[in-house]
């Protein structure tokens, strides 16, 4: 993967995913029947007739959509770039399209083009916009990949000309700079197919980032698959795309969330392997992210303002050489944060080799008493500390140790 050297996005850290869209209506049920899978495959997986499903949008009417608001739980989050489904496989756009009439603005009684509120807002909040687009899949066109007839059997430069490629222009000329381009699945899409689209983007706007799921390895950056993190710390530029319950797109019936701990477990594991964290909303027919949601996140962003400088533009660490479950580590140049996941207050943590010369609970610069031994008989390094006591409800807190050296070096368990 070419490195974009964008560095506000490699900085980043955390962002927004919205998957927003007319499978916000059935919210995961057609006709009494439940579907199995993710919200917005609801079309697919259930094979519900075009017809049928195109007759949604003239039931969309979100009216309770509030851009500002939806922005103020993405900043609230601590998260700094916003990624929103301008048009998901389903080929409705979420956005005023003059090539096809199948869009938010022309085909509902809503009539608003919500990505021209949300340009606005991010604007003001200092926040990064970037859209999701799927390039190769689209479901209700007869040259879009994935639905109705074989794909052989289509014209994908066909659908590319007619609908993708001006599309793409319009997403960029229509709502001001574009952090980022999402593409996805990429399908049996050909690299001449992909450098088109790529092409596009960096003919319009220069600095917009392609991701990785743009296909043939042209993306800029890699995207795990969803909801998978890299094992090791991985390096160039990399993201996790992830769901806070089940779903991408909203379902009334998934309450399966993540809670506050396990996001910060893993938001501060991908950080420390060098990624950024896509975390996803889905908000529902009426434009109301769940509340759940916005609790959780609010939650999570309390822990990523309090230890802004262990998470935002940090380095990939090395690896440490136990698998501890209860602390993950990221750090910057002369500074190592341990993210400590529990309420544990006795720190023992072997084979840092690098000297400490402090040792501080990063919320508060409250020192804290420490022992470091890097010559022992045990050949690896030594190193304890005491914290204070912590509210059970949220025991996580980073300890700051700096360090004599500018890198990180963890001994290893070799000569033990
Ligand atoms: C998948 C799905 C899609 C979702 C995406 C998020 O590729 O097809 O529905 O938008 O992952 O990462």
């Amino acid at each position: 993967m070419k490195d974009t050297r964008q560095q506000w996005w490699k900085d980043a850290k955390l962002g927004m995913f919205i998957h927003w869209g007319l499978y916000a209506i059935p919210a995961g049920e057609w006709k009494g029947q439940k579907t199995p899978g993710i919200g917005e495959w609801i079309l697919k997986h259930l094979e519900i007739p075009l017809a049928e499903y195109r007759a949604l949008a003239k039931e969309f009417n979100p009216v309770d959509y509030d851009a500002d608001k939806w922005v103020k739980v993405a900043t609230d989050a601590g998260m700094k770039y916003l990624v929103i489904t301008a048009k998901h496989h389903d080929g409705f756009a979420m956005y005023h399209s003059k090539c096809s009439k199948y869009n938010i603005v022309d085909a509902t009684p809503f009539g608003r083009d919500p990505m021209a509120e949300l340009a606005q807002a991010c604007k003001k909040a200092g926040i990064k916009l970037c859209f999701y687009y799927s390039q190769a899949q689209d479901w209700d066109e007869e040259n879009g990949l994935g639905y109705g007839k074989p794909d052989n059997e289509k014209n994908y430069d066909q659908y590319l000309e007619d609908k993708c490629i001006p599309q793409v222009k319009e997403l960029l000329t229509q709502y001001g700079d574009i952090g980022l381009i999402w593409f996805d699945t990429p399908m049996s899409v050909t690299l001449e197919q992909s450098q088109r689209v790529y092409d596009t983007v960096k003919a319009i706007q220069p600095d917009c980032i392609v991701s990785g799921r743009i296909g043939n390895g042209i993306g800029e950056y890699m995207s795990t698959g969803d909801n998978f993190l890299p094992a090791l710390p991985f390096k160039g530029d990399w993201e996790v795309p992830a769901t806070l319950n089940d779903t991408w797109g909203f379902k009334t019936d998934d309450h399966n969330w993540k809670s506050v701990g396990t996001l910060i477990d893993i938001l501060t594991r991908i950080n420390s392997r060098g990624g950024n964290y896509l975390l996803n909303v889905g908000p529902d027919r009426m434009g109301v992210i769940p509340q759940t949601s916005v609790d959780i996140l609010k939650e999570l962003g309390q822990y990523v303002k309090a230890n802004q400088d262990a998470i935002y533009a940090t380095d990939m660490t090395p690896m440490y050489p136990y698998d501890l479950r209860w602390c993950n580590f990221t750090s910057r140049p002369h500074r190592l944060y341990a993210h400590v996941l529990d309420g544990r207050t006795k720190i023992n943590l072997p084979c840092i080799k690098s000297q400490v010369t402090a040792a501080r609970i990063l919320a508060t610069g409250e020192d804290v008493p420490f022992e470091h031994r890097l010559t022992t008989s045990s050949s690896v390094a030594r190193f304890f500390a005491t914290l204070p006591e912590r509210d059970p409800k949220h025991p996580q807190c980073v300890l700051e140790l700096e360090l004599a050296d500018r890198d990180i070096v963890f001994d290893t368990l070799d000569g033990l």
